[in-house]
Parts: C-alpha cells; structure tokens; sequence
C-alpha cells in the first residue's frame, strides 16, 4: 500500500496508473469505521482503491468542531492495509482549491435539511470533492447513504462536471443496536450512546405509521416530544422526496424520513426509506 501525503505527489501517481487501471475513489475523513469499510469494500479489486483521509475546514460551519475531530492515522492505516487498499491520501497541508477554476452552482436541495442548519457545509463539500475528483479522475466513487443530502449533491456535480465517473451508492451501516456508524460516536459516552439508539427506531416507527395510514404531522410531533422528553434536542425531522428533497406531503413513494438531532452536544443525523 502506498501512501502519499501532497497533492503533486497524488498527481504524478495517478497519472502513471492511469495508464493500466482504472481508479476507484473513497473520500473520507478519516477516524474510520465499519461504515468507511463497507465503502472501500464495494470498490472492484480490478481497480486501484484510493482511500483519501482529509478533514475539509471549509465544511465545518464552527471552528471547534473542525479541530476536534477526531483523527486516528495510524489505526486508519493499519484498517486500509488489512482491507487491501491501494492508495492512501493523506495530505500534510490544507489543500488549495483554486476557486477561479470552479464553477459554483449549489442546487436547490442543498438549502434543505442540513443546508438549512450548516451554513457554508455543502458548499464545503461541494469544492473539496470538486478538487478530489480533479486530481484523482476516479472512474468510480463510493459515498454512504447515510449522509444523503451529500450523496445526492455529489451525484449532481459529476451529472454536471463529471459524466464519466460512476458513484457507487452504499446502503448505511450500524451497530448491532441499529445506532448509524459515525465518526462523531467517539465522543459519545455509554448514556448517550443509549440515547442515540432511539434515532433509528423512532424513524423506523415513523415509517410503520406511516405505511399504516397516520398523518405525518401528527406522528411527528408525537415523536419530537418523546424525543426531546429523553434530553434528545431535535434539529429536524422531516418527510421528503428522496429525489428532490422537498416535503412530501404524504407521498409515500421515493420518500425517506431524515433526521438531525443534537446528544449531549455531539450532532447526528440518520435517515430510512419509506
Ligand atoms: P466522512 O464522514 O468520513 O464519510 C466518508 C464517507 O463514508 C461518506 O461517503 C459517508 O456517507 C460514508 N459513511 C459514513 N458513515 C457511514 C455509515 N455508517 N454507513 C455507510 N457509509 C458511511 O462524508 C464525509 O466524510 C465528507 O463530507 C467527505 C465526503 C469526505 C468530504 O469531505
């Protein structure tokens, strides 16, 4: 496994092995877990994975969450090496992002949900995966649903800039308490991790009611309360197209529940589909 830590470095290595392979890129953030496996699995072995483990300032809406991400290189590594990755990205400077070269174009969806919430977050992610995909030219891309607001705007800038890369849409992975793999679970302590089981099961309770024929607004102000009852601060929990992100409005179909709530000051989000 080869790892590289500038971005000239990573230029002139994917310019020798795009002669012979195709490239299977995996953005993360590094500190990874289950969830960033089941990523970098997904990836064809008949292409070199490249891992890249990079926390992107310019999506941190607050400065204190940015520098207390966690970050763990050594047991990432070790966990690329055992999951024969072939390529690790781990760049020792903040990356440059030559903005006169980007062409701006947030879509609508991403005023929604987080983008209501994060200002600045998708337009974070926007320029950092610009500039990934820039020097890696990917023929494939892993992303999670879990985060799918991202997923969604990742598959509109490569619709727009990037036709040729294919994304590889990978279903969320959880704990044996259906508790969403995240980063930021780290930070959490047994009690609130307790807490936090109660995400996935009042969104998947939602579901049911919902497929029993309740109204949304009523099942989701039973649920905010019951929620916030238990020290669970609600940022939103909402219904909606899993196309376009706005409401549904009763919709079932290619609908989802999303969810974002605040536990003991850690922020997690989840969503099902309906
Ligand atoms: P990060 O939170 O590290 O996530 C990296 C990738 O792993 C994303 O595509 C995310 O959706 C996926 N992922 C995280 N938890 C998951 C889970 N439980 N199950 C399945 N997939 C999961 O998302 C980011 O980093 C950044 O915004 C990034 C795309 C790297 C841009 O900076």
């Amino acid at each position: 496994m080869i790892i590289i830590n500038s971005v000239n470095e990573a230029l002139r290595l994917v310019n020798d092995i795009k002669q012979s392979y195709k490239i299977s890129l995996i953005p993360t953030m590094g500190n990874l877990h289950h969830g960033h496996l089941s990523l970098i699995q997904r990836a064809s072995s008949e292409t070199k994975r490249i891992v890249t483990i990079y926390v992107n300032r310019l999506q941190f809406d607050q400065i204190d969450d940015f520098k207390s991400y966690p970050k763990s290189y050594d047991h990432d590594i070790e966990l690329c090496k055992k999951n024969n990755v072939d390529i690790v990205f781990i760049p020792n400077e903040e990356i440059l992002i030559e903005e006169s070269e980007l062409k701006i174009d947030l879509p609508k969806f991403t005023k929604h949900l987080c983008g209501k919430y994060r200002k600045g977050h998708f337009l974070g992610v926007y320029k950092i995966i610009q500039e990934l995909f820039r020097i890696f030219h990917p023929d494939f891309a892993c992303f999670g649903k879990k985060d799918y607001q991202q997923l969604l705007l990742i598959k509109y800038i490569t619709k727009t800039f990037y036709p040729d890369i294919k994304i590889i849409s990978v279903d969320t992975v959880r704990n044996k308490n259906n508790i969403a793999l995240s980063s930021r679970l780290n930070k959490l302590t047994p009690e609130s991790l307790k807490k936090a089981e109660m995400i996935y099961n009042s969104i998947s309770m939602i579901k049911d009611k919902l497929h029993n024929g309740k109204n949304f607004e009523d099942i989701k102000k039973e649920t905010y309360n019951f929620l916030e009852e238990n020290k669970i601060s609600i940022e939103y929990i909402d219904h909606r197209s899993l196309i376009s992100l706005e409401e549904s409005h009763g919709k079932l179909l290619d609908s989802g529940i999303f969810i974002a709530c605040n536990i003991d000051g850690i922020r997690l989000i989840d969503n099902i589909e309906i």
